[in-house]
């Protein structure tokens, strides 16, 4: 495991359905979750030079806490990357092998972007869209901060769904926040994702 650097996304300034002092906050927040994984890890390679104290409580919360904060930078991380579509056009969506991976699974472009507005509205952390290795296909989760829930599943999309990520915004208006995050969507980014997605799994 290695130190990470706070990455600076300076696209999110710019973006139309999301203000800049809402996503400059996040970021502190984001920067924040860095500094104290790298502050854990710090703490946890001292203990492991001091074979005594390896398996004392300390080290296991130090494991807990490690993974949470991990799992924050992740999520938070794709979700930064994947904002900004409206600055390449409105009404842009997905296209090629996505578009189709999503009318496979869906039906329609529509019927997926309403799934994941329910998987969202109903989710207290993170909703993803993400591709399924073992059932071969995509589908909406809803989960916590510390990462996608289910095993062997390569997310493509994350939304932010705690109260920080929209209460400058929204205040406690969690469906506007949910459709500003849907048009701010930049599909040619996750588009990508899939992509890569895909060829981790071979196909
Ligand atoms: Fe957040």
């Amino acid at each position: 495991m290695r130190s990470i650097e706070a990455k600076s996304f300076e696209h999110l300034g710019r973006l139309e359905s999301l203000s800049e002092r809402n996503m400059r906050e996040h970021l502190r927040l984001y920067a924040g979750y860095v500094r104290k994984f790298n502050e854990l890890l710090k703490k946890r390679e001292a203990l492991q030079h001091s074979p005594d104290n390896y398996a004392g409580a300390d080290c296991e919360s130090l494991k807990v806490d490690l993974t949470y904060a991990l799992g924050a930078i992740k999520n938070h991380e794709l979700y930064f990357e994947i904002l900004g579509g409206m600055q390449r056009g409105k009404g842009a969506g997905p296209e090629g092998p996505l578009l189709k991976a999503i009318e496979a699974d869906f039906r329609s472009f529509p019927q997926y972007v309403a799934d994941l507005k329910q998987s969202a509205l109903l989710g207290r952390g993170w909703a993803w869209t993400a591709y399924d290795r073992d059932q071969g296909g995509l589908f909406n989760y809803s989960g916590a901060q510390n990462g996608i829930p289910v095993w062997n599943t390569q997310p493509i999309l994350a939304i932010d769904l705690y109260g920080h990520a929209y209460f400058y915004d929204f205040g406690a208006n969690k469906a506007s926040y949910v459709d500003a995050v849907v048009s701010a969507l930049d599909w040619m980014k996750i588009g990508q994702r899939y992509e890569v997605a895909m060829e981790s799994a071979g196909k």
